[in-house]
């Protein structure tokens, strides 16, 4: 979910909409807005888009305090009536959230037994129990400090007062929250980028602390009312970077950044001699470590299983990949000095953040590789390395996939190089190959499409194989196809296919397998041709110098080990033009969210 709110001078409508859209890779299933004036608090929501919000707001109510959120429903249906915000029985105080509060029903049952609830959700609770407090005699700052005392799990809010249209009351703990500095007015967002349209100057919160918002002050308390002090800084986004420009939609953009964001990074991890170099502390922490785990979610994990290869093979060092919501309960047992790697995109994934807090909890060191400066990840981490894609807005991840995987090669080469291992060749090369293959792909596209609407126009399901990297590939072309054209595709290793799987291959189920490692050609093709003689309908896409006469697509030929960075791109552009002949919202597919943020 993502949250915003604007005290000033303005009409608070369009900012707080238009906020709302930059938020939306945060969660679509409903959004509202609250806009405060001297009658009293209008709430406008409606189940669905930003778009369909935009439509149900009465453009004659005026007002210069207002609150909005956009929300991934966790607590109860996507419906309108579950839709933020959320009033207490009085209608005096009206609250957006994003979180999960995880003593709801406690609070219910000790607090509020006499209240009747008109949602089924959480947030609910935070604003009903406001409302009681205040009843009870308190101040509304003291009652919010109250509420907020009580509450267990994870939330970023921010309410209005009927009876004070000068002030936002605003907190947070674990889910992210800035709040934005402007002349005459100021302003609170989930992310910088949502109100980039009126300011660039940005506060950050920590856990449990809260603000109090007004047009021209923002005070910063912990819970026991003490102010706490900090300086602002500059978000250095440009507001260029999230528009979609000429491209239908923001993925095919995306995928087209790739070689480009390619170069940057290259760039980004230079020295003045033109050597890849990080961080010396970094290196330290990995010299001294005796094994990595690395820990993730979604793209970001298949990023990992990649980069387990890259570390190994080059640095020699060990290293495990975990899922991030698996880890805090099934913690294997840690070697003697271990190096935690958090691969994130948004770097604000709860899953890793759950996992960042329990291992800071044990005294570990720990890496976010992110794309997003100064996200939750990257801030509580002991070291960052920076993705330089620039934002990526579609919920289906691409070009930050690449950036991880270059970022995880520079890695595992400069920790190799001071280890004073010889690896023959030169990466900055081999990337500099990688980004003008890139480049040739996505001057490619037509024969994508005309893949995707041979094999995946109409079909119920899809496999992909491969082994080595390419498995790992495998899976996130899977991921890719299932999240923005929901065909049900499974990523395989080529050889335990045969043991269940190939059980669900029929007459025309197409197989996409790629053949892009030397060392198991021979193999997969021979997995192809297992699935073939069941009726599968094989689409191979191999690499230059690899290649049979069957083979679909040839990809240009790039270091082996870099293969991932390149064969991802047709099984990108497969899913998106897939995507599109199914007629599915490319870049804000159902049920998803980019960036989620509960547990
Ligand atoms: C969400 C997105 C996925 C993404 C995952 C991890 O589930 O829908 O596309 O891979 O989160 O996100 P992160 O920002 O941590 O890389």
């Amino acid at each position: 979910c993502g949250i915003v709110g604007y005290i000033g001078t303005l009409d608070t409508k369009e900012i707080l909409l238009k906020g709302l859209e930059k938020l939306e890779y945060r969660g679509y299933d409903s959004a509202g807005i609250a806009v405060q004036n001297d009658e009293g608090i209008h709430v406008f929501k409606e189940k669905g888009r930003i778009a369909d919000l935009r439509k149900a707001v009465d453009d004659n109510v005026l007002g210069h305090t207002g609150i909005g959120h956009t929300r991934w429903a966790t607590h109860g249906a996507p419906s309108h009536v579950n839709a933020h915000p959320h009033q207490s029985t009085s209608g005096r105080f009206t609250i957006v959230h994003n979180g999960v509060i995880e003593n709801y029903l406690q609070i219910k049952r000790e607090y509020l037994q006499d209240v009747n609830f008109k949602s089924d959700t959480d947030t609910e609770i935070i604003v009903q129990l406001i409302e009681k407090l205040v009843n009870d005699g308190n101040l509304v700052e003291e009652a919010f400090r109250q509420a907020l005392k009580l509450l267990k799990g994870s939330y970023a809010i921010a309410l209005l007062d009927t009876e004070n249209d000068e002030t936002i009351f605003v907190a947070k703990n674990k889910s992210p929250l800035l709040v934005g500095l402007g002349e005459d007015f100021n302003v609170v967002a989930s992310d910088a980028m949502a109100m980039l349209q009126v300011t660039d100057q940005y506060v950050e919160l920590m856990d449990k602390e809260t603000v109090i918002v007004t047009k021209e002050k923002v005070t910063i308390k912990n819970l026991d009312g003490e102010v706490v002090t900090r300086d602002p800084y500059t978000a250095e986004l440009d507001a260029s970077d999230i528009e979609k420009g000429t491209y239908p939609h923001y993925m095919l953009k995306e995928i087209d950044e790739q070689p480009l964001v390619t170069r940057k990074i290259i760039q980004a991890y230079q020295n003045d001699n033109n050597e890849l170099t990080i961080d010396a502390d970094i290196i330290q922490s990995v010299n001294d470590t005796d094994r990595i785990y690395i820990i993730a979610c979604g793209t970001s994990y298949h990023a990992g299983l990649v980069g387990k290869q890259f570390i190994e093979n080059m640095a020699g060092i060990p290293v495990e990949v975990h899922v991030a919501s698996e880890f805090s309960y099934n913690m294997p047992l840690l070697s003697e000095k271990p190096l935690f790697i958090f691969i994130s995109q948004s770097g604000e994934t709860a899953d890793s953040r759950s996992v960042l807090v329990q291992v800071k909890e044990l005294g570990h060191r720990s890496l976010t590789i992110t794309n997003v400066q100064g996200s939750t990840l990257s801030r509580e981490a002991d070291y960052t390395l920076l993705l330089h894609a620039g934002p990526e807005i579609a919920v289906a991840s691409t070009k930050a996939y690449t950036a991880q995987l270059a970022v995880l090669a520079i890695f595992a080469n400069v920790t190799a190089a001071s280890k004073g291992k010889e690896l023959g060749f030169d990466l900055v090369q081999e990337l500099g190959i990688v980004a003008t293959s890139m480049e040739a792909l996505c001057d490619s596209k037509e024969g994508f499409e005309d893949i995707a609407r041979e094999y995946l126009a109409t079909t119920r399901n899809c496999f992909f194989i491969g082994r080595s990297l390419d498995y790992y590939v495998g899976l996130e072309g899977a991921l890719k196809l299932k999240e923005i054209s929901y065909i049900q595709a499974e990523g395989f290793a080529g050889g335990e296919l045969k043991h269940g799987t190939i059980a669900l291959i029929e007459e025309g189920t197409p197989v996409v397998a790629l053949a892009t490692q030397e060392s198991v050609n021979l193999s997969i093709r021979g997995n192809v041709k297992e699935v073939a003689a069941r009726g599968a309908n094989p689409c191979i896409i191999s690499m230059k110098g690899l290649e049979e006469e069957d083979d679909r697509f040839v990809l240009p030929e790039v270091n082996e080990m870099l293969t991932p960075l390149i064969s991802v791109i047709p099984l990108q552009l497969i899913s998106y033009y897939a995507a599109l002949h199914r007629d599915c919202d490319v870049d804000k597919p159902r049920n998803l969210a980019k960036s989620v943020t509960v547990e």
